[in-house]
C-alpha cells in the first residue's frame, strides 16, 4: 500500500487542500536508485525544480546526492541545505549576470552553457573576478524523446542547449575564453520519459559528439546525460519505484566512456514524484445541462497545475467510498477557469460532499508549481514521518 491509506485516520483531521509525502517511499526509492547508480559509478543530482521543499532537500542530502539547479535561487537553497557548492550543477537557458556571478563565487560543480554568447559572458565575468568557470557546454542533439511537446527539449526546434551543427564553431571559439574550463558535456532531451529507445539514442549521439571534441584535442571529465525518465501515472500502486536497473543499464550499454570519466544524470521526477498526492475534499456534487456529472473538489489548478497545463493525467482515489457501484465523474476545482479540471470520464465510486479523494503521484511538479492565482493559499505539506 502507498501513500496516505495508511494513514487516514491522521489525515482526516487534517484541513484539506494538502500534499502529503510517504517519506518511506522516497527513502526506498533514494536507496533503488543510489544503489543502481552506485554499480556504475554515476552520479545523481537531483533536479531540485521538482520538489525543494526543505525536507525533501535534507533527505537527498541523507543520501549524499548532487543538486541540479536552475536558477540563483536554487543554487542559494541548495547551499543553504549544506550541499557542496562542488555538487552542484546550474543549467538555464537564460542566466542573469547577478547568478553567474554568485556560482562563480561559490565555486559551483558546472554551469552548464547553452549558447555561444552565454560562454562569452561567463568568461568576461569570470575574468572579471579574477576566477576561472567550470563549464559543461549543453548540446542540443537533436534527438526525439518521445514525450509530451511542452516537456521535450532536445529537439533541435526547442530553446534549450547549443545546436550540434554548431559543435565545430563553439570548440574553435573556446580556445580564445581564457576564463573558461571545459570540464564536461551536458545534455537533458525532455521529462517524463518512459521509453528506453531515446536515452539509447541520446547515448549514440552522445558518443559522436565526444569523437568530435577529442580529435580537436579535448579531453572531457565528465559528461552529464541530464533527467527525464518518467514514473507511471496510470498505475502508481502496481509501480512506486521506477525501474532504475534498467534505465541505467542502458546508459551502461551505449555510452562509450574514456578513461577516468564520470557519468552524471539529473534526476527529478523519477525520485520524488510517487512519494506525494494531493489530498482533497469534495465539496459539491452537480450535474451540468448536458448531463456531465460534477464532482468539485477543494483544489484547483492553483495546488497541482500539471492537468491544465498539460492535459496531464494523475491518478484518482476516493479514500472515503467503500466498495459503492461506479458513476462517471469529471472532477474540477474552484478556480474561476475552465481548464480548472483534474480529470473527465472518470468512473469513481459514487462521491458525496465531504468524501476525502487523493490525486496520486504529484509528488514532482505539483507544489514546487503551485500559486496563488485568486488569492488562495499555498497548500501545506504533511509527512508521514510526523504522524508515525
Ligand atoms: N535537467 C534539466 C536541465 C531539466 O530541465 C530538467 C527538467 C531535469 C533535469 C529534470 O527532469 P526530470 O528527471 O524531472 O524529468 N513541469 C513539467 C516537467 C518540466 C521539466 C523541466 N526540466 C511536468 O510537470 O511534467
Amino acid at each position: 500500500m502507498i501513500g496516505s491509506k495508511k494513514y487516514m485516520d491522521r489525515l482526516r483531521e487534517i484541513p484539506t487542500p494538502f500534499y502529503f509525502y510517504d517519506m518511506d517511499l522516497l527513502r526506498d526509492t533514494l536507496e533503488a536508485v543510489t544503489s543502481e547508480a552506485g554499480k556504475y559509478g554515476y552520479k545523481i543530482h537531483y533536479a531540485m525544480k521538482a520538489n525543494f521543499n526543505d525536507r525533501i532537500l535534507a533527505t537527498m542530502k541523507k543520501y549524499r546526492l548532487g543538486m541540479d539547479c536552475v536558477s540563483g535561487g536554487e543554487v542559494r537553497r541548495a547551499i543553504e541545505c549544506g550541499i557542496a557548492p562542488s555538487a552542484i550543477v546550474f543549467a538555464g537557458v537564460a542566466k542573469t549576470d547577478e547568478e553567474i556571478r554568485y556560482g562563480l563565487e561559490q565555486g559551483i560543480f558546472s554551469f552548464n552553457c547553452e549558447s555561444r554568447e552565454e560562454l562569452e559572458v561567463i568568461d568576461s565575468l569570470a575574468g572579471a573576478m579574477g576566477k576561472t568557470a567550470d563549464i559543461a557546454l549543453r548540446i542540443n542533439p537533436d534527438v526525439e524523446p518521445m514525450t509530451h511537446k511542452h516537456i521535450s527539449t532536445g529537439k533541435a526546434d526547442n530553446k534549450f542547449g547549443i545546436s550540434y551543427q554548431e559543435v565545430d564553431q563553439v570548440i574553435e571559439e573556446l580556445t580564445e575564453l581564457k576564463n573558461l574550463n571545459i570540464v564536461g558535456l551536458h545534455f537533458h532531451i525532455g521529462s517524463q520519459i518512459t521509453e528506453m529507445k531515446p536515452f539509447e539514442y541520446l547515448s549514440l549521439r552522445v558518443n559522436t559528439i565526444q569523437d568530435w571534441f577529442e580529435q580537436k584535442g579535448f579531453h572531457l571529465k565528465h559528461i552529464n546525460v541530464g533527467g527525464g525518465f518518467g514514473i507511471d501515472y496510470t498505475d502508481p500502486n502496481a509501480h512506486p519505484i521506477p525501474d532504475f536497473a534498467s534505465y541505467f543499464a542502458v546508459f551502461n550499454r551505449n555510452l562509450r566512456l574514456r578513461e577516468g570519466q564520470t557519468v552524471h544524470f539529473e534526476l527529478g521526477r523519477s525520485i520524488v514524484g510517487q512519494c506525494g498526492e494531493l489530498l482533497t475534499t469534495v465539496l459539491y456534487n452537480k450535474v451540468t445541462a448536458s448531463g456531465i456529472r460534477m464532482a468539485l473538489v477543494d483544489a484547483g489548478f492553483t495546488e497541482l497545475m500539471r492537468p491544465a497545463l498539460y492535459g496531464a493525467s494523475h491518478r484518482i482515489e476516493n479514500l472515503s467510498a467503500s466498495g459503492e457501484s461506479l458513476q462517471v465523474y469529471t472532477v474540477a476545482g474552484p478556480i474561476c477557469e475552465s481548464t480548472d479540471v483534474f480529470a473527465r470520464d472518470l468512473p469513481l465510486p459514487i462521491t458525496r460532499r465531504g468524501d476525502l479523494l487523493r490525486l496520486m503521484s504529484a509528488g514532482a511538479y505539483g507544489r514546487a508549481m503551485s500559486s496563488n492565482y485568486n488569492l488562495r493559499e499555498f497548500p501545506r505539506e504533511i509527512f508521514s514521518d510526523d504522524l508515525n
